[in-house]
């Protein structure tokens, strides 16, 4: 790869609360995808290698960071919007385990892979939490599909050894840790993946919840995780009443007071920990999870479809008591694999938050939802001091986003004195993946609507 460099717009995360929006900005990308330099006037000198690729962008066009989805089961990308309004239980029996089930055929796994990852990448999401099915084989061709495509990602083969038909259950909790084990090792052995700290693309554990997993397979996994400080873990927490109740009912002593307990009892718990849903909440699950240093995914669309009912996330008070947050697409639990979509359900549900906390949870703004959406989920991936922003230092994974006139796509027209915060949330309440028209990741292309880069020879 060359030297990139980039005169234009830049808008990103700087904390919570603060969107730093640059106008006239310059970033130099190294050859290895780092940010070397972001200059912020435009008129300093700065000291750029030879030969670099010089990319002018348009007015109206800016670099974003690229999207973090903390929580996306793959094999339900084609299931995506099917059994809404079902309980969970019963949109897992109906809806979901028969869809997993079908990748149990490595080339329907490859094919629909192929597609899953290409329309994420579309979507300007660089970064995705993978659940897998339980099946090693297609777990292990989605990561290779990652690396291929260029995506940054976490993948985990799905445990479940009980409760789920015996059409998808693993056999026992042996063979679901020995796959597990072989899985972790097998996406190691990728291209560039050995080195926990350099990989694109990573294992991480994927117990699908307590309900599908027997004691001896999450003591198991714990294990795994004590032993490996350098594996992840993900799964469904507190996720509704009815699943709830279930865990309580198989867990009586472990789960009485909260989930929590019981991952942890197993050591399932720690900061490379992903825990998703998370929308009944008690003080005590949230002083856990905060004094554990797990994050949490949010899935405001799944949580207000499938899961049995109208489930709303207590954000405002996760991010009150510094409790991680990223946001999560869920594939099939929601109705979308757009993050887009995603960062607008994640205001709305937090306005009904505000009416049901009788104002005292203020709803999310627009800079706190974008936040979510890039630096909140690089730190619930504990990835914050390599990507999430455009800070020195970090690897360039970025859309470039083009609001020029004459795009088709279903943004809201940019007008003759909007002001760049005006055009910047135009583009995030309306815009689409057509306003996508290139995505980046570690400084190389791997997505985006325009087929040609704009190239400028020379500085
Ligand atoms: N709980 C266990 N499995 C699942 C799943 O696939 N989706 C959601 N939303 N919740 C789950
Ligand atoms: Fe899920």
């Amino acid at each position: 790869m060359v030297v990139k460099v980039f005169h234009g717009a830049v808008v990103h995360s700087i904390s919570l609360g603060e969107l730093e929006i640059v106008e006239n900005g310059t970033l130099v990308v190294d050859a290895a995808g780092v940010i070397v330099a972001f200059e912020r006037s435009g008129n300093q000198e700065l000291s750029i290698p030879e030969d670099p690729q010089v990319h002018h962008l348009e007015p109206g066009e800016f670099l974003i960071p690229g999207f973090v989805d903390t929580h996306n089961h793959a094999p339900q990308w084609p299931m995506r919007g099917l059994g809404q309004g079902l309980h969970i239980l019963e949109w897992l029996n109906q809806v979901t385990f028969p869809i997993e089930a079908r990748f149990a055929d490595a080339t329907y796994a490859r094919r629909t892979y192929e597609n899953t990852v290409s329309d994420f990448l579309r979507q300007g999401i660089t970064t995705a939490s993978y659940y897998g099915s339980r099946h090693a084989e297609a777990t292990c061709i989605l990561a290779e599909i990652c690396l291929e495509k260029g995506q940054r990602a976490f993948v985990g083969k799905c445990n479940m050894d009980r409760n789920a038909p015996e059409y998808i259950c693993e056999q026992s909790a042996d063979v679901s840790l020995r796959e597990t084990q072989d899985c972790v090792a097998h996406i190691r052995k990728l291209p560039g993946c050995a080195e926990p700290k350099h990989a694109l693309v990573k294992p991480v554990l994927t117990p699908r919840f307590a309900i599908c997993c027997t004691s001896k397979l999450l003591c198991g996994l714990g294990n795994m995780m004590k032993k490996d400080k350098d594996l992840a873990m993900q799964t469904h927490f507190n996720e509704a009443q009815q699943e709830i109740d279930a865990t309580r009912g198989l867990f009586p002593v472990l789960a009485a007071k909260s989930e929590a307990d019981l991952y942890e009892s197993f050591g399932l718990l720690c900061p490379r920990s992903v825990l998703a849903h998370c929308t009944i909440m008690t003080d005590y699950d949230m002083e856990r999870v905060k004094a554990l240093q797990c994050g949490v995914a949010h899935c405001p669309i799944a949580n207000m479809t499938v899961g049995g009912g109208f489930m709303v996330a207590p954000v405002r008070d996760f991010l009150r008591r510094g409790i991680k947050v990223g946001l999560g697409t869920d594939s099939g639990g929601g109705w979308a694999s757009q993050m887009l979509a995603v960062i607008r359900q994640a205001m709305i549900a937090s306005n009904a938050r505000e009416v049901m906390s009788q104002g005292e949870d203020k709803g999310l703004s627009l800079e706190e939802v974008f936040y979510l959406a890039t630096l909140g989920g690089a730190q619930v991936m504990c990835l914050d001091d390599s990507i999430g922003n455009f800070q020195v230092g970090k690897q360039f994974d970025a859309s470039w986003i083009s609001t020029t006139t004459g795009l088709q796509s279903a943004m809201t027209p940019r007008e003759e004195g909007d002001s760049f915060r005006t055009i910047f949330e135009k583009y995030i309440m309306s815009g689409d993946d057509r306003n996508i028209a290139h995505v980046y990741v570690r400084g190389r292309r791997v997505a985006g609507s325009h087929q040609e880069l704009r190239e400028v020879e020379g500085c």
